[in-house]
């Protein structure tokens, strides 16, 4: 029986929240809220091929996950939706990229079969926890500096994506005979994924001022020749600044093998902060204010 938890938290956003809340590293800032952009399209296409895939599963064990995984994906996307709309609000020509995206997701779900939707998914959640394994690993150089209301967001949804890293592969797996299709669709899946957030660069530096923003966004769209950027400095921190190089490269190794089909994504390390994010909901910690009893008290 699935482990997983549903957790409602009332995660609520108003136009005080800046842009840019992470001044100190503005790449990283851009980045998650590429995260806030990107998710809900990305999630509600989760929650519909998850439930398409349920209809051919039998399993009770293997429906008890994909129901629990959707829930929580669905509650991700709602989180999102509150911060975006908190953005939206400040910059409205932001909001035609959230309906560019979403529309994006719905052609995916239209135009491709069921086995590549949940191909997809299982490509795209199997680089999840080694990505968000090294931000954890340095959340004091990548969250703990930014805007205490934005932070604790990106922490509560990386921590379950890492509880609920097998729950994609469990689905796929149920769906789809060939264990390697996942892998021949990747260069499709990157393309798509890239399309997204080189759609959103584009709207940030149309419609977010300069000096809000702190960065051009469209200098982070990973072109061929510039995946070397990966491991130069420049004068703006890299978005893993503060992270040492051997942990980056690391986790190129890691996202490399995760996407092996025999991989389990149950056997990958879970880093500490995430255990230490589910005691403190369990003792009933204010996790959406994960960041004010300190502030307060200091
Ligand atoms: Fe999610
Ligand atoms: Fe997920």
């Amino acid at each position: 029986m699935t482990d997983l938890k549903v957790r409602k938290l009332p995660w609520e956003f108003d136009e005080s929240v800046p842009f840019q809340w992470n001044r100190e590293n503005p790449r990283f800032g851009i980045m998650m809220n590429a995260v806030s952009f990107l998710a809900p399209a990305f999630e509600r296409f989760i929650v519909s091929s998850t439930r398409a895939a349920m209809a051919q599963i039998t399993d009770p064990a293997t429906l008890e996950e994909a129901d629990a995984f959707l829930r929580q994906e669905a509650i991700h996307g709602r989180a999102h939706r509150n911060h975006t709309a908190a953005l939206v609000k400040q910059y409205p020509g932001l909001k035609q990229v959230l309906v560019d995206l979403d529309a994006s997701y719905d052609r995916v779900l239209k135009t491709e079969p069921l086995e590549y939707h949940l191909a997809y998914i299982a490509d795209i959640e199997a680089t999840f926890t080694p990505l968000f394994s090294v931000m954890l690993n340095h959340q004091d150089k990548l969250f703990d500096i930014g805007d205490h209301r934005v932070g604790p967001l990106f922490l509560w949804h990386f921590v379950e994506e890492i509880e609920h890293r097998s729950s994609a592969k469990i689905v796929y797996d149920a769906v789809v005979p060939s264990p390697w299709y996942r892998l021949r669709v990747i260069p499709k899946v990157v393309a798509h994924v890239m399309g997204c957030f080189s759609m959103f660069c584009r709207a940030v530096d149309t419609h977010v001022p300069a000096a809000d923003r702190g960065i051009d966004a469209c200098d982070m769209i990973v072109r061929p020749k510039r995946l070397t950027s990966l491991f130069e400095r420049s004068e703006l921190p890299g978005q893993f600044e503060g992270v040492p190089r051997t942990e980056v490269i690391t986790m190129l190794y890691r996202l490399a093998r995760a996407q092996a089909p025999n991989h389990s994504p149950a056997t990958e390390k879970v880093p500490a902060f995430a255990s230490e994010w589910f005691e403190a909901y369990e003792q009933g910690k204010d996790v959406v204010n994960w960041y004010r009893p300190a502030r307060v008290a200091g």
